[in-house]
């Protein structure tokens, strides 16, 4: 193009296992394996964001029933310029960045703190990754943005290797919240690790609430939720030239009040056999079987606090809305 200024400054990296190989498609499709193979089924939350599943998303953020999204942005609007106070310049980092909406707001901030500073967002999606990329750089003409699409821990292995100014590494909409205990530790494990002394963690984290609230936000009355859970099936054959037959499966989610957290399920419509013949793998399904496609922790701010600390991360500050649906976390790195 022959307007394009001389600084383009907007790069969008690949990191290894999601390039289209056939080894890659391997390395990507051992978890499905292992997930189907187990009993009770399930399917990693990560194969819910090709491209059509995060517009899908997208579209999720934006209804009645869906309050995280709202809440959270509520809370970011409020706060972000203290959070970017706080934290005085740095380079951010988010994970699982989406659309880059909310983010919008912490960039608000830190732009008018600072000319030229860098944003790093980090999504398995790249159809999401370069369209938002796109629209920031039009938006945030001083921002350096470098995009990386890959996986959460792809993507910190790779911080791991260039030491850099101060950052703030960021995730926000709870996204936290789909890890299991042992996840959730080991990434936390891994944040402090890529954070030097004095660098930041900014973690959202939707509150624990009535189950019906949290019940209606995951079975929407227009049936989006519906529509990105039987998603990941088009998705898993296209990726793995499978046979599921999204009619022949069902959403439901369930708030488990014991372990405080929301479990998406497809439920199995019919008795039936499906193939993923790029991974060799043949599923027999029950009538009435669900396979486990996301849990969504519901959060306790001590809590979390505590565990936050237990990593030396140290909580400095919790933002949150007045009804305390949602929480922001500030915690610092101290080595
Ligand atoms: C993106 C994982 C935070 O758990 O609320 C929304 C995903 N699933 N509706 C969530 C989701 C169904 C969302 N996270």
């Amino acid at each position: 193009m022959l307007n394009e200024p001389k600084t383009e400054k907007f790069k969008i990296e690949y990191l290894q296992s999601l390039e289209t190989g056939k080894d890659a498609k391997q390395s990507w499709g051992q978890d499905v394996k292992e997930g189907l193979n187990q009993y009770p089924k399930s399917i990693p939350p990560k194969y819910f964001y090709d491209d059509r599943g995060s517009l899908l998303f997208e579209q999720i953020c934006q209804l009645p029933e869906y309050y995280p999204t709202r809440t959270e942005a509520s809370i970011l609007k409020q706060y972000s310029g203290e959070i970017a106070q706080i934290t005085g310049t740095c380079e951010l980092v988010e994970l699982g960045s989406g659309s880059s909406t909310k983010t919008r707001l912490l960039l608000d901030a830190y732009e008018q703190q600072k000319k030229g500073f860098k944003y790093m967002p980090i999504d398995v999606s790249a159809g999401i990754l370069k369209e938002s990329a796109i629209q920031l750089k039009q938006d945030y003409n001083s921002l350096d943005i470098l995009g990386l699409v890959g996986t959460y821990d792809e993507a910190l292995s790779h911080l791991d290797s260039f030491a850099s100014q101060r950052r703030m590494v960021f995730f926000l909409g709870s996204s936290i919240g789909n890890f299991s205990d042992v996840a959730y530790d080991n990434f936390l494990d891994k944040i402090a690790q890529v954070l030097n002394n004095g660098d930041y963690f900014l973690l959202g984290v939707d509150l624990q609430k009535p189950k019906s609230i949290l019940e209606a936000a995951y079975n929407d009355s227009q049936g989006v939720t519906a529509t990105f859970n039987l998603n990941m099936l088009n998705h898993l054959n296209n990726r793995f030239k499978g046979n599921f037959d999204p009619n022949c499966f069902k959403h439901k989610a369930i708030y488990n009040e014991e372990k405080k957290q929301i479990e998406m399920y497809l439920l199995s419509e019919k008795k039936q056999k499906v193939n993923l013949e790029a991974l060799n793998l043949a599923v027999s399904l029950e009538k009435g079987e669900k396979i486990l496609t996301e849990i969504s922790r519901k959060f306790d701010v001590e809590d979390t606090k505590y565990k936050l600390a237990s990593k030396k991360l140290k909580p400095i500050k919790i933002f949150t809305d007045e009804n305390q649906w949602f929480a922001l976390i500030l915690s610092q790195a101290i080595k």
